[in-house]
């Protein structure tokens, strides 16, 4: 059996993370970290045994992995991943994918130029509650669906989120690409379709920031069916669920927490299988798309479509018109 070698971009946040899951993989092996400060590469470096660089070119270069995990601010996103496609590596992006459907058209064609696998880490599809929640959709079982409501709301401008977030030249917008982002791409894979319309109501806290933060979206997939999705960074009580209505009752899914239905007047929990750690899971299925050209749910492509939902938000919130998403932006392969 290959085993995978995989060096990480960017030692920030969400660099453990992947980096766990990576160790806990029999078929990867992380050999060498990068990041502009060098006590964060050094940090998890040691921890892991590793290599640690401050130029993750040069770090590509003499390591030359197999695969690389990117997990920069999302205005490096671009530039990253198409060096190291150019490089022969395939690639994990941290999402979104990248700060517009430009930058991640530019990602695509480099992907397919060099033949290597771009995937982008939209890990909502991993959770136990959404994989059973899917199952539950498909088979039919509580008719028709008719409607989506979708919240994300927690505290987006707290200390310890780093500066480069609340910067839009940095980080392409606030709550929507960031937390919407995981909305999106939960509605789209659950439902099996993509959002075609979207008409945007935005707000701004001003300050020292200039990225959105609170997000009222209206929105309808190809299937025709109407979502709402409200976004909130700002400081109150956090949610982060998604209720789907269908001719024969509710769904209600509480991400992380639990998965009800309703088909007479209560939601009733339901048991939900446990599945693999979700950056584990998100890792196999990177792996099964290079070793075996398994389809992959979260390849650049479907990763685009989400990108072109944040970018209709931007242009209808200042337009203050419904946008239409690009039929041509919708052809990601259906999951
Ligand atoms: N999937 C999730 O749940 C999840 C959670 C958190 C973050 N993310 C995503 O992960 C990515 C990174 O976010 P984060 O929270 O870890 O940010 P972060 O700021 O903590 O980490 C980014 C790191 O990149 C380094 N860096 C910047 N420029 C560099 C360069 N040219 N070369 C090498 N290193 C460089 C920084 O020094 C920093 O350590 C973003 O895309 C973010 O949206 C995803």
């Amino acid at each position: 059996m290959k085993i995978y070698t995989a060096a990480l971009i960017g030692a920030g946040q969400i660099a453990h993370t992947h980096l766990k899951a990576l160790r806990s993989s029999n078929r990867a092996r992380p050999v060498a970290i990068a990041d502009l400060i060098e006590e964060r590469a050094l940090r998890l470096c040691s921890e892991y045994d590793l290599k640690a660089y401050t130029d993750y070119k040069k770090m590509v270069l003499e390591q030359k992995p197999d695969m690389v995990i990117i997990s920069l601010p999302h205005f490096l996103h671009k530039e990253a991943a198409v060096w190291c496609a150019e490089q022969g590596c395939h690639i994990l992006l941290e999402k979104p994918m990248a700060l517009n459907v430009a930058e991640c058209l530019e990602i695509n064609d480099a992907a397919d130029r060099n033949k290597v696998v771009a995937a982008v880490g939209h890990m909502q599809q991993f959770f136990a509650e959404h994989i059973e929640a899917k199952l539950i959709i498909e088979s039919g079982r509580l008719g028709k669906l008719v409607m989506v409501n979708d919240k994300r709301w927690g505290n987006y401008f707290q200390a310890s989120r780093p500066a480069w977030f609340l910067e839009k030249a940095k980080s392409g917008g606030g709550v929507v690409i960031n937390l919407g982002s995981h909305s999106i791409d939960r509605i789209q894979w659950l439902t099996n379709s993509r959002i075609a319309k979207v008409r945007a109501s935005l707000t701004y806290p001003g300050g020292s920031s200039d990225v959105e933060g609170s997000a009222a979206l209206f929105m309808e997939t190809t299937s025709g069916v109407p979502v709402y999705i409200s976004l909130s960074g700002y400081k109150g009580v956090p949610a982060n669920e998604t209720e789907l209505l269908f001719t024969g009752g509710s769904m209600r899914i509480r991400t992380r927490v639990e998965l009800s239905i309703g088909t007479d007047g209560t939601y009733e929990p339901i048991s939900v299988p446990p599945a693999t750690e979700t950056f584990v899971a998100q890792l196999e299925s990177v792996l099964d798309a290079i070793e075996y050209r398994k389809p992959l749910s979260i390849s650049g492509e479907y990763a685009q479509s989400i990108v072109a939902v944040v970018d209709a938000v931007y242009r209808s919130h200042e337009t203050g018109i419904e946008q239409q998403v690009s039929p041509e932006l919708l052809r990601a392969s259906r999951n």
